[in-house]
């Protein structure tokens, strides 16, 4: 897919590769785009040694080359690696060592290589369950690159007209609280979201069509980092399973502990809720190329009796679960989960201090260390501030802090590091952004201080996934996987900020 011919000499940026004049495969900071040679933790380096600090590579979950994963990949590597039609102790452990992370009934996995993967296969799983056909998705929703996932992907398909989308597609109306159709001011978000899917269900229904599944991220990145209010799931789940259909989680982006008080994300939601199938990727590798999809035994039964049999040539394959097992020892010897609470909280304290003095600052959301900084040009209408966020994240660059802008409207900061991200850190960082927001404001002429923060209801909401009294939204995007449109340093002609005085 990349070839040398791809990369200008002059700009570095990817060429034109197809007739439209538009390339295909794109690099961080188009404009002077990154050589990274090394990395370790929470850094990394360039060819001439600069160092970086990774403010959005979750796929380094325990931190970039960590020595203990390193290890047990080349352990395993030189004695053996091979596929699992051979029994072998490293897959059942593994699969023993996740299950006991979930719920009871999620008990059987499926090994395979990307969140991609882990997606189709979650789909196959879920149409062979009752034999229905029909998916409900989230606007905004991104699920993976292969045709069966840009189906169900309104992030990816919308881009290519208005007919683009299924007739086996529904598409919900993303829970989000702060830019949704139901906002922090509503009585219940959860249940007014969860109405529109039972409609959608109903209009389906009376058109004689059937849904197999619901699939949602457990919080919303691509999309806009977006937290669902608590309950929806629940009540989602129970209309969709009337319909016959099932509810999976992807975890791809946001699971492994990165939410701190749990292992997963969808158990923000609380204990009385359970996925029927979660499906899991890069972080469960630590960047090497793996992931799992888990399900129920009566999903998986249903599964085998299509007598159609599973095979894949890499998935849980010795080394993969040597990796894997090692991700989890990290996590839990260097109390990853418990960093990403505590640095995630005091991450959260700062940007909301950050709030209460710019203007710029409409909205911050998180919960651990998965956390948004929504940039409004005007409070009240909360109009998305664009070019802001790109000028920013070039700024910091500069200042070599690697931030991301994403969601629809890409205005949205995100911060998704590694998970040995330091309280220094994140002050290190906030400083840096503290300077640039007042510079930014001071050029356009935005009030900051104490004329903004008496006019702004602050509405930062606890690192608990709490939905009151507002969500946290999030954004997604990676260094190393490019999965989202509207990735950092992906438009660099159009981010001018409505200034002249500033220059990016
Ligand atoms: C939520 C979500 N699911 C699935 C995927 C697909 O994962 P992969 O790129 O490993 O195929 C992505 C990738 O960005 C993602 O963000």
């Amino acid at each position: 897919m990349f070839s040398t011919d791809m990369i200008s000499p002059q700009t570095g940026s990817s060429m034109r590769a197809n007739g439209s004049g538009r390339p295909s495969c794109k690099v961080f900071f188009a404009k002077d785009p990154l050589k990274i040679v090394r990395a370790q933790g929470q850094y990394m380096f360039d060819e001439t040694g600069e160092k970086y600090l990774d403010c959005i590579n979750n796929v380094a979950h325990v931190g970039h080359s960590h020595p203990y994963v390193t290890k047990a990949a080349t352990k395993q590597m030189e004695l053996l690696n091979t596929n699992s039609r051979f029994l072998h102790d490293n897959l059942v452990q593994y699969a023993q060592r996740l299950t006991a992370t979930l719920p009871e009934k999620l008990s059987v996995c499926y090994f395979v290589n990307s969140g991609s993967e882990a997606n189709d296969l979650a789909l196959r799983l879920a149409r062979q369950y009752h034999g229905h056909q029909d998916v409900i998705t989230l606007e905004n929703a991104y699920h993976g690159h292969v045709t069966s996932l840009i189906d169900i992907s309104p992030y990816k398909f919308n881009q290519l007209g208005k007919d683009s989308k299924k007739e086996f597609v529904h598409v919900a109306p993303s829970p989000d609280i702060y830019r949704g159709k139901y906002r922090e001011d509503h009585p219940d978000p959860a249940s007014a979201y969860a109405e529109e899917v039972k409609k959608i269900i109903e209009e389906t229904q009376k058109n004689g069509r059937k849904i197999a599944a619901f699939i949602a991220e457990s919080m919303q990145s691509c999309g806009g980092q977006v937290i669902p209010p608590v309950g929806y799931f629940q009540k989602v789940a129970e209309y969709v399973h009337a319909a016959g259909g099932v509810f999976i989680a992807d975890e791809v982006q946001v699971g492994f502990g990165r939410v701190g008080k749990h292992f997963w994300a969808f158990q923000l939601q609380g204990e009385d809720f359970v996925p029927d199938i979660v499906t899991m990727g890069k972080p469960i590798g630590n960047g090497h190329p793996m992931s799992c999809v888990v399900t129920t035994r009566e999903i998986a039964e249903k599964f085998g009796a299509s007598g159609l049999e599973y095979f894949n040539t890499f998935g849980g394959n010795p080394v993969s679960c040597a990796i894997g097992l090692a991700v989890l020892d990290v996590i839990e010897k260097e109390d990853l989960q418990g960093n990403a609470m505590r640095v995630g909280s005091y991450l959260l304290e700062l940007l909301v201090e950050q709030k209460k003095k710019h203007p710029l600052v409409g909205d911050i959301r998180g919960v651990g260390l998965f956390v948004g900084v929504d940039l409004v040009k005007d409070q009240q209408k909360r109009t998305p501030a664009t070019a802001e966020a790109l000028h920013l994240i070039y700024k910091l660059k500069e200042q070599k802090i690697l931030l991301s802008a994403d969601g629809p409207y890409r205005n949205i900061l995100k911060f998704k590091p590694p998970m040995c991200f330091t309280m220094e850190d994140a002050k290190h960082v906030v400083e840096k952004i503290d300077v640039l927001l007042t510079e930014m404001e001071e050029a356009t002429g935005m009030k900051t201080g104490n004329d903004v923060s008496a006019n702004i209801q602050c509405k930062i909401k606890a690192n608990e996934g709490s939905p009151q009294p507002e969500s946290a939204n999030e954004s997604t995007s990676h260094l190393n996987g490019a999965a989202c449109r509207q990735e950092n340093g992906f438009y660099p002609e159009k981010h001018s900020v409505p200034s002249k005085t500033i220059r990016t």
